[in-house]
């Protein structure tokens, strides 16, 4: 694998660490509402400022109502390749 060749840790980490990667390419395919369900739900226990919970997500599936309102909140740039992904979430 590239990652694996190309990401050589000086000291001995996780291989999690090393492999991930920041994905900006999408295959179309639309994703389900209980994964969209089971990612929000791990992403909620994410520590935050002041421990200031609870975690708001706001989120639109792809050519659905809102998409292209969800898409005009991005920059030119991100929205080149948000606009392939099957799901946008705004954090709040
Ligand atoms: C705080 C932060 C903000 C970022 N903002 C963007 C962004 O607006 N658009 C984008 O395409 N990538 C964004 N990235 C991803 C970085 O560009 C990406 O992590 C970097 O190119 C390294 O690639 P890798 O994550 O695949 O190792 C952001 C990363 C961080 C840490």
């Amino acid at each position: 694998m590239a990652i694996k060749t190309l990401r050589i840790p000086s000291y001995p980490i996780d291989t999690q660490f090393v492999e991930r990667w920041s994905p900006r390419a999408f295959t179309l395919d639309p994703i389900d509402e209980g994964t969209v369900l089971i990612i929000l739900e791990a992403a909620r226990w994410a520590p935050s400022s002041y421990n200031s919970q609870p975690w708001r997500f706001v989120y639109v599936h792809r050519d659905t109502d809102h998409w292209d309102s969800f898409l005009s909140f991005l920059n030119d740039f991100n929205r080149s390749w948000a606009v392939r992904a099957a799901a946008i979430v705004v954090v709040m």
